[in-house]
């Protein structure tokens, strides 16, 4: 009862200074213990995977193949991708056919949680590097879905992952095998005009929880995942870490931008916050060393 009264009282926190310092300070001052991660597709960038608005990303690359689409979005749109898969399967193939190391960002996630004030990790991509880093998958939240598993368009049957890393390799649509079927195949994605995951409505009240947001490496562009940067409390220091300021976060007493490149401002915010946390980052990413996604790993194509 004593605990839940406090609970209502606690003071809300304040940032010593509008900075990375501040964030620095109010980390290091163990009165931060439920931070949630809200991240995009700019934190996989230096493991060599291209995020989709920054120039040279996958929208970019879909205006030059001059695709008969209105918007490169479309291509990730389900009635589109019913249409005419091949586009998607293209970019798939270029995309995951090579294999990628966790960044110094998803390791920092790690030691977030190592270090017990991870409260969760709302992540946008698809790619598997947080979970590579160690990131457990209690504290994981893949809003847009995943690669791990794949089913028809048309009659739902699971497909077997032989044939969606053939696709990968060789660009190929994958059909369904069920008998008078013969629909497409898409990975569990979630496409534009698809519903998120439940882990991701299950999950929105424990936002209320969050003493601390970073939102890391999106343009926060896409609701309703977009949307989880207002449902924290009004009180909670939000930091954006990002190449570009993200549009919506900003105007709150307690906001905090930092531009440039992620993996230096993490592995600034570990010096800042002292102790041996920037020693134990830097311990968490050479564990990762061998560490690679490769899409279907061990599956014959
Ligand atoms: P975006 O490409 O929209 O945004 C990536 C952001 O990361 C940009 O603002 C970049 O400036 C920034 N960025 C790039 N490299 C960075 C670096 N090294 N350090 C810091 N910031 C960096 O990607 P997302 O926001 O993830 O959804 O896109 C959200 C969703 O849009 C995707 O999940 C996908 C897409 O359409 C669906 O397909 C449903």
């Amino acid at each position: 009862m004593g605990q839940l009264f406090s609970w209502f009282k606690r003071t809300p926190p304040r940032l010593q200074s509008k900075d990375l310092e501040g964030v620095a300070a109010y980390i290091a001052s163990g009165r931060c213990k439920n931070i949630v991660i809200m991240a995009g597709a700019g934190i996989s960038r230096a493991a060599g995977i291209p995020d989709f608005r920054s120039q040279g990303g996958l929208y970019d690359v879909l205006r030059k193949w001059n695709i008969d689409v209105r918007r490169p979005e479309d291509i990730f749109t389900l009635s589109r991708f019913k249409e005419d898969p091949k586009p998607f399967y293209k970019l798939m193939s270029q995309l995951y056919g090579g294999s990628y190391r966790p960044t110094l960002t998803h390791s920092f996630f790690r030691l977030l949680d190592k270090r017990r004030v991870l409260n969760a990790c709302w992540t946008q991509n698809v790619d598997n590097l947080e979970c590579l880093a160690g990131l457990p998958a209690r504290r994981l939240i893949e809003a847009h879905g995943t690669l791990d598993s794949q089913h028809c368009t048309s009659c739902g049957a699971k497909c077997d992952d032989r044939k969606m890393k053939h696709a990968v390799v060789t660009g190929d649509i994958p059909v369904c095998e069920k008998k008078g079927c013969g629909g497409f195949v898409k990975p569990d994605v979630v496409m534009f005009g698809e519903s998120l995951p439940l882990k991701f409505w299950l999950n929105l009240p424990f936002l209320k929880r969050a003493d601390l947001l970073i939102i890391v490496g999106t343009s926060l562009a896409v609701p309703p995942f977009s949307f989880i940067a207002n449902w924290v409390p009004t009180s909670c220091p939000r930091v954006v870490i990002n190449m570009e300021p993200v549009w919506g976060v900003g105007g709150r007493a307690n906001d905090v931008e930092v531009l440039g490149d992620c993996d230096e401002t993490v592995r600034r915010l570990a010096q800042l916050i002292g102790a041996d946390w920037e020693a134990q980052l830097d311990a968490l990413w050479k564990e990762t060393e061998g560490k690679v996604f490769q899409y279907k790993e061990g599956v014959p194509a």
